[in-house]
């Protein structure tokens, strides 16, 4: 693997007093890869989304951006520097129409000396969201929705871009469609993607490498088809509600 990870974490622990949310977690994400990242509930997936972009503080271990250690810096440090997330639940200024929602981030993250209205234009293309510039997020879909939070977490300045359950709750099309986007970012920018599933089958369509969280650590780290056969990941998902092949 290249010298150059997008993203390095090393010996991640996390504890909310007794409980152990995190433990001894490390992976590296290259530059440009799209890797999943599964788990079944309460692994611990979003709470390590929540310590790389800088909103909790992790109990052990580091995060290294690029190379650069940041486990110190601030959230929106980070998020200047181009390391951007969307939230496991949507969080739209409702309020606001779809463009006005995009422009607050665009507003927020760009330089000044950046033109925002043109950004907020690239990213309504970029998402497949011009027809719904002007609609208040109650009257789209949850799929639009879901792309209204993408568009967010990109304006400014991305380099890494991490995806907490962006696909969840859509239909098969809608998925599949949101995948074509989140590639096609992908392939046509270079961004980094992580990408947060409950899932296997969701994401063996959109990734090489996928690492597998359980109770709290890492049980798996590997191609979707090395993760679909490991008897230990299979046997972590047995006596959970999702299967890892479903
Ligand atoms: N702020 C918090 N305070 C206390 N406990 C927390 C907090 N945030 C998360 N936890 C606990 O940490 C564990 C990991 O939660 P986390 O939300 O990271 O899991 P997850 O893998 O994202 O799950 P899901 O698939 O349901 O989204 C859970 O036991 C959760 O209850
Ligand atoms: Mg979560």
């Amino acid at each position: 693997m290249s010298d150059a990870a997008a993203l390095e974490v090393t010996h991640i622990a996390k504890r909310f007093g007794g409980l152990v949310a995190l433990r001894d977690v490390s992976f590296r994400v290259a530059e440009g890869e799209v890797m999943g990242l599964i788990g079944p509930n309460g692994a611990g997936k979003s709470t390590l989304f929540e310590i790389v972009s800088g909103n909790l503080p992790p109990s052990g271990g580091r995060v290294a951006f690029f190379g650069r250690d940041c486990t110190a810096d601030p959230p929106h440090v980070r998020r200047r520097a181009g390391l951007c997330r969307s939230f496991q639940k949507v969080r739209l200024f409702e309020t606001m129409s779809v463009g006005e929602n995009i422009a607050v981030a665009a507003r927020q993250c760009l330089p000044p000396d950046k033109d925002w209205r043109a950004e907020v234009t690239s990213i309504l293309e970029r998402m497949r969201l011009t027809p719904q510039a002007d609609r208040l997020p109650s009257e789209i879909t949850l799929a639009d929705r879901k792309k209204v939070e993408i568009g967010r977490a990109i304006a400014g300045y991305c380099r890494v871009l991490m995806l907490d359950e962006s696909l969840s709750g859509l239909t098969h099309d809608e998925a599949e469609e949101l995948i074509g986007e989140i590639l096609a970012l992908n392939r046509d920018t270079g961004i980094t993607v992580i990408v947060v599933e409950h899932v296997l089958s969701v994401l063996a369509k959109m990734v090489k490498r996928l690492v597998v969280l359980h109770n709290a650590t890492v049980i798996a780290d590997g191609t979707p088809s090395e993760i679909a056969h490991d008897p230990v990941v299979i046997e972590a998902y047995l006596g959970t509600k999702a299967s890892v092949l479903r």
